[in-house]
């Protein structure tokens, strides 16, 4: 049974190309069984008539706070009424809007008050997604925590231009909704009695007793996968290289500097047979070389130049892949990379099979790499890819253990 069934979705569109694909979206929610109450800015109906939106829901289009036949206060009402609050689409005033917490509107007003989750679908012309005053607002709203993104992805927008700006497929933001309203309900406790281990952040390979070779990895992923694990039920052994974050409540955390390091605590959380964890998410940044010889006292810099012979590191993950033999432990890496999509996809591709686990989280690293949200792709053993999305670290984290959950059959 759909997690909509019997709940009542407050269905917000705002004024963007995109919004006739919200009749879609309350078209599907009430086909899972929910109620919907639609609202609508004023730009919103200069796109889509109410009466579309009236007649597929059946409810009354709520636009104007001040409506004089409405007794009390129409936000706090459908607030209170509204198990979950999705914006689609969401414009770029409106996400602005959203992160200043301003309440000069219905919808605005109405999100205010929400005591359930928020989803917002995005939909907007590239350069306006990739504006600084856009990427600050989203930044802002990842770190309130109270409003998720759905989407955008990459495609073709309303102006006939390509990039990322184009709204998530009524489909994909209905799931969403889903996956929220499921995650509000508890069910999200599917790892208890699991065994997860999960790695974090970069490592520091030394070249003298003061310098190190590392990378800007933050950590920030693979701590959210190891809280969200935590609160999901399952006991977690976090290994986390050099990060300057505080351990989640819950944790074992085992704190490492090179990759050898990384390598020996993994090594020994997995167990001989690798039957000490269900589960292994590689979302360390580990070091690809180290000083083929670290030099036990500092280097003078008394050349013009300095050479440093660089010693290839262990892959940590393929090892363990080369060990497992059956489909336990659930084996998941991560695959950074620059480049456009395709390009990004086709080594996450090339990585789940040479490395031999069950999927690896891609991403390009100028999206990645110390911001609060994430765009990723999932691309599995069985060679399908899930499509790019956006979302903080916890809302990745969350679909990568509920991918895990599903492989350990408690899904
Ligand atoms: O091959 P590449 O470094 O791009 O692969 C990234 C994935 O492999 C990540 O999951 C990372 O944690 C893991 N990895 C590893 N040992 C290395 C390098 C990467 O386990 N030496």
């Amino acid at each position: 049974m759909s997690a909509l069934a019997g709940k009542t979705v407050a269905l917000a569109v705002t004024g963007s190309i995109a919004a006739y694909k919200a009749v879609e979206v309350a078209r599907l929610c009430i086909k899972a069984g929910a109620k919907v109450l639609p609202l609508m800015t004023a730009s919103a109906q200069r796109f889509v008539g109410p009466l579309t939106l009236a007649g597929i829901t059946g409810e009354a289009v709520a636009t104007d706070m001040w409506d004089p036949s409405f007794s009390g206060e129409m936000h706090v009402s459908i607030a209170a009424r509204a198990d979950v609050i999705v914006i689609v689409p969401a414009t770029a005033d409106l996400l602005a809007r959203l992160a200043q917490g301003r309440a000069d509107d219905l919808v605005t007003a109405t999100v205010l008050c929400a005591r359930g989750p928020v989803l917002a679908a995005p939909a907007m012309h590239p350069r306006m997604w990739g504006h600084p005053a856009t990427r600050k607002n989203v930044e802002e709203l990842a770190a309130q925590g109270r409003v998720k993104l759905v989407g955008p992805v990459e495609g073709v927008v309303a102006s006939g231009e390509s990039g990322m700006g184009r709204m998530a497929e009524p489909a994909v933001i209905v799931e969403a909704i889903e996956g929220a309203l499921r995650a509000g309900t508890g069910t999200s406790r599917d790892l208890v009695g699991r065994r997860i281990v999960v790695t974090a952040g970069p490592t520091h390979e030394a070249i003298d007793p003061v310098r190190y070779l590392g990378n800007r990895s933050s950590g920030r992923m693979g701590f959210a996968i190891a809280a969200r694990a935590v609160a999901r039920g399952a006991s977690v052994t976090l290994i986390a290289g050099p990060v300057g974050l505080a351990t989640p409540d819950g944790i074992t955390r085992v704190d490492v500097e090179s990759a050898a390091e990384m390598q020996r605590a993994v090594d020994e959380a997995m167990g001989r047979d690798l039957g000490n964890a269900d589960a292994l998410v590689m979302a360390a940044a580990v070091a690809d070389f180290r000083a083929a010889h670290a030099s036990d006292t500092k280097i003078k810099k008394d050349g013009e130049a300095l050479a440093i012979a660089l010693a290839k590191n262990p892959d940590i993950l393929a090892a363990i892949g080369a060990r497992r033999t059956g489909k336990r432990p659930v084996l998941v890496g991560f695959a950074l990379e620059t480049g456009d999509d395709a390009l990004v996809l086709a080594y996450a591709k090339a990585k789940v099979a040479a490395k031999k686990v069950d999927f690896v989280i891609a991403n390009a690293a100028h999206e990645s790499l110390g911001h609060a949200t994430n765009r990723v792709a999932f691309v599995s053993s069985g060679g399908e890819a899930m499509p790019f999305a956006t979302g903080t670290k916890e809302d990745i984290a969350d679909r990568i253990l509920g991918e895990i959950a599903e492989r350990l059959g408690t899904g």
